[in-house]
């Protein structure tokens, strides 16, 4: 039997003699084998650059978010810099975050600017309608979400209200905000505090107007959005960018309707689009901790249609505007789980689990792959909501891996994308199957390459070849995120487990990538040119 082996594999080897000089030249030599899986990366066709504002986030005013997430008002015990928690805020700005998206979300068609201005206790209430009922007090308004910004260092993207506020009251918040002019509303803020306009620089003209935004067709959304565009004046230097409410999932209708009329296309900058990845459906949410491999092949499974979304969305995109003046805004995106069990249902407060983090790495991979198009992308939501980074209880604060995946893919930031091809093998699961790698590549002003790597497969590590073309590597360093079993979570009060370490099985042999990726692990690789 042992010497049968033996021959066998003797045999192998004369087989493969007549290809040794090519395996050689293509720098083969050295592998555990000739892997299924490889990577080629042409690091000088680089064209597109991947906007950092792919990166962005979301903060609704809804359950935890804003109320005791963020906020917690100069009063609190908690430690704060006017008003907004120091423990929360520290572990943001680690993120680099680019964007921030507020007041919604369906609540921004609730949501009148002027009830949010003033003496806080002077301020009206307001029953959040949308998002458990709650009577909220208004705290956190326009200066407070502007002080937010400015303390994360980030573009505000403030989404009006067209569902249910006028074209007057929208257009005062944009005066209020950043004329610098004497007027009435100049004169206010002035009163409430702040003598200089601030820059605003996304403005959103509603929110899912084809549902909680007002349940409007497309064609009539078009003619509403028209005429409340025609009044978001641009203030001195301030230049907005206005972002039309766009579709949901496949609706290609909405998107070919808003299109379609360079009426439409003359008034925005951007189309939002919205696609939550959802296990099943929305009756059939599922746990965020308590699933098994089943499920963890379906939300993967789910999450990945995004890219044939994207494409679909583009194709008409690109039909009426070819030269890509307007950019897709996937400004709500993430995970939707069932709420934790015990918390309000309409808080929406869900736990975070490594599959979130394979979730959020296989998209942002798909967005940087599509940055031609994608301009922006949001998160949903930054803290206490759906996908969030952060999660608090009292004082207490945790970093969840989703946020440590934003951590790692920050260097993508306004790099340059680099085009990659992608060859793998599958992971099955019963009579599906999905590819078992996702990945984007991209090259930064330094001309350091980062390329992001994750592995599906929760049972198998994937061996992979990385050819990267058109100029030479030195050196690679790496970091992983992975953990024992798919469900793990980092817990309030304990020290984190699911956190990026030191990645070591990435080596270099003449000019060729090996990487082992472990399974269920996102990995982000950093390369040196040779100078
Ligand atoms: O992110 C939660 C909600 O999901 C938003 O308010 C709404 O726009 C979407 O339906």
């Amino acid at each position: 039997m042992l010497k049968f082996k033996i021959m066998k594999g003797h045999f192998r080897v004369m087989l493969l003699l007549p290809f040794v000089p090519f395996l050689f030249m293509q720098g083969y030599s050295q592998t555990r084998g000739i892997s299924k899986n490889k990577i080629i990366i042409n690091a000088d066709m680089g064209r597109n650059i991947i906007s950092k504002d792919i990166y962005g986030q979301f903060a609704e005013d809804l359950g935890h978010c804003i109320y005791g997430g963020i906020w917690v008002g100069p009063d609190s015990p908690i430690p704060n810099t006017r008003g907004i928690r120091n423990d929360v805020l520290q572990a943001l700005q680690a993120l680099n975050i680019p964007v921030l998206r507020w007041p919604g979300g369906c609540f921004a068609d609730t949501y009148h600017w002027k009830d949010g201005i003033g003496k806080p206790s002077k301020r009206p209430s307001i029953i959040n309608i949308n998002w458990g009922g709650v009577t909220e007090d208004n705290s956190f308004g326009t200066h407070e979400f502007m002080d937010l910004c400015t303390q994360l260092g980030c573009d505000a993207y403030i989404t009006g209200n067209l569902g249910s506020g006028t074209v007057r009251e929208m257009a005062e918040w944009i005066e209020y905000l950043t004329s610098d002019a004497k007027s009435p509303m100049t004169e206010l803020r002035k009163k409430n505090g702040r003598e200089h306009p601030w820059k605003v620089k996304f403005w959103g003209l509603g929110n899912e107007s084809w549902g909680c935004g007002g349940n409007m067709t497309p064609e009539y959304y078009a003619d509403v959005m028209r005429r409340y565009a025609t009044y978001c004046k641009n203030f001195g230097e301030n230049k907005l960018v206005k972002i039309a409410s766009g579709p949901s999932d496949e609706d290609y209708n909405w998107t070919e309707t808003l299109m379609r009329n360079p009426k439409n296309r003359w008034m925005m900058q951007g189309l939002s689009l919205h696609y939550y990845t959802l296990m099943d459906d929305w009756g059939h949410k599922g746990s965020a901790t308590d699933f098994g491999e089943k499920e963890w092949f379906k939300t993967l499974k789910a999450t990945l249609k995004m890219n044939e979304i994207i494409s679909r969305h583009s194709t008409i995109m690109d039909k009426y505007d070819p030269e890509k003046r307007i950019g897709l805004y996937v400004d709500e995106w993430g995970d939707w789980f069932n709420v934790e069990p015990g918390t309000n249902p309409g808080f929406l407060y869900q736990q975070n689990t490594l599959r979130d983090a394979v979730v959020a790495a296989i998209n942002l991979n798909i967005f940087n792959n599509h940055c031609d198009r994608v301009k922006m992308a949001n998160i949903a939501q930054m803290v206490n909501v759906l996908q969030a980074m952060i999660l608090t209880k009292g004082d207490q604060m945790v970093r969840t891996p989703s946020y440590y995946v934003y951590k790692m893919y920050k260097v993508h930031q306004n790099a340059t994308l680099l085009p990659l091809h992608i060859t793998c093998e599958n992971y099955s699961y019963g009579n599906e199957k999905v590819p078992s790698i996702s990945a984007s590549a991209s090259m930064d002003s330094t001309g350091m390459i980062h390329i992001s790597i994750v592995n599906l497969n929760p049972n198998k590590a994937v061996d992979v070849i990385c050819e990267i073309r058109g100029l030479r590597i030195s050196d690679v360093n790496g970091e992983i995120l992975t953990s024992e079993n798919i469900n793990d979570f980092n817990h309030l009060g304990q020290e984190e487990k699911v956190l990026p370490r030191k990645f070591n099985e990435a080596t270099l042999k003449e000019g060729v990538l090996h990487i082992m990726v472990p399974s269920k692990s996102v990995i982000m690789l950093q390369l040196k040119k040779r100078s």
